[in-house]
């Protein structure tokens, strides 16, 4: 890919699938099927961001959009957010965060919000340099395994 490439930030939809395989493939690893990817894009509360350039997927960002129970309004959940490691460093991950962003604003949700811990190294550095503010620093993730 050439150096200088110019990104570009696109949230992918239904019309999407066969690229959001690709692109799931390349960053996140696994596999996923492009009939089930048509009809998750084609749900507007899933968010599926790329950052891509000269025909590359540089980045890749999941959130989804979580209903309040006490009024109308909505927060958005970053879920994952990944970087190709050759490429990191370069203002990608920002960049989707923006992308993000813009959309939660436009769409008038309350906040995006997300869970890092240590073993992701420096990403509580890169979201407060993307503007986040740390709300919690002792949450604990936990999972109960079906
Ligand atoms: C976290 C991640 C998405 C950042 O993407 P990126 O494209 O490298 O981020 P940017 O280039 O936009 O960084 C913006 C700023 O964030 C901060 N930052 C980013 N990565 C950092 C790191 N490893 N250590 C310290 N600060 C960091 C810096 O202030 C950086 O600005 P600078 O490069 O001018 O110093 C990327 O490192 C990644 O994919 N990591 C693996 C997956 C992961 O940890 N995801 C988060 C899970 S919660």
């Amino acid at each position: 890919m050439p150096e200088n490439a110019e990104i570009t930030i696109r949230r992918l939809g239904a019309g999407d699938a066969s690229f959001a395989r690709f692109a799931i493939e390349e960053l996140f690893g696994g596999s996923a099927e492009t009939e089930h990817l048509a009809s998750f894009l084609e749900d507007r509360s899933h968010y599926l961001l790329v950052a891509e350039s000269a025909g590359f997927v540089n980045g890749i960002l999941l959130a989804y959009r979580l209903a309040r129970i006490k009024d109308e309004g909505f927060k958005i959940f970053l879920y994952e957010i990944e970087v190709d490691s050759r490429r990191r460093r370069k203002g990608i991950g920002s960049g989707l965060i923006s992308g993000i962003l813009s959309i939660g604003k436009a769409e008038g949700a309350r906040s995006v919000f997300g869970m890092t811990g240590p073993s992701y190294q420096g990403a509580k550095e890169f979201y407060l340099a993307t503007g986040a503010e740390i709300v919690g620093e002792e949450e604990i993730l936990f999972e109960f395994k079906l």
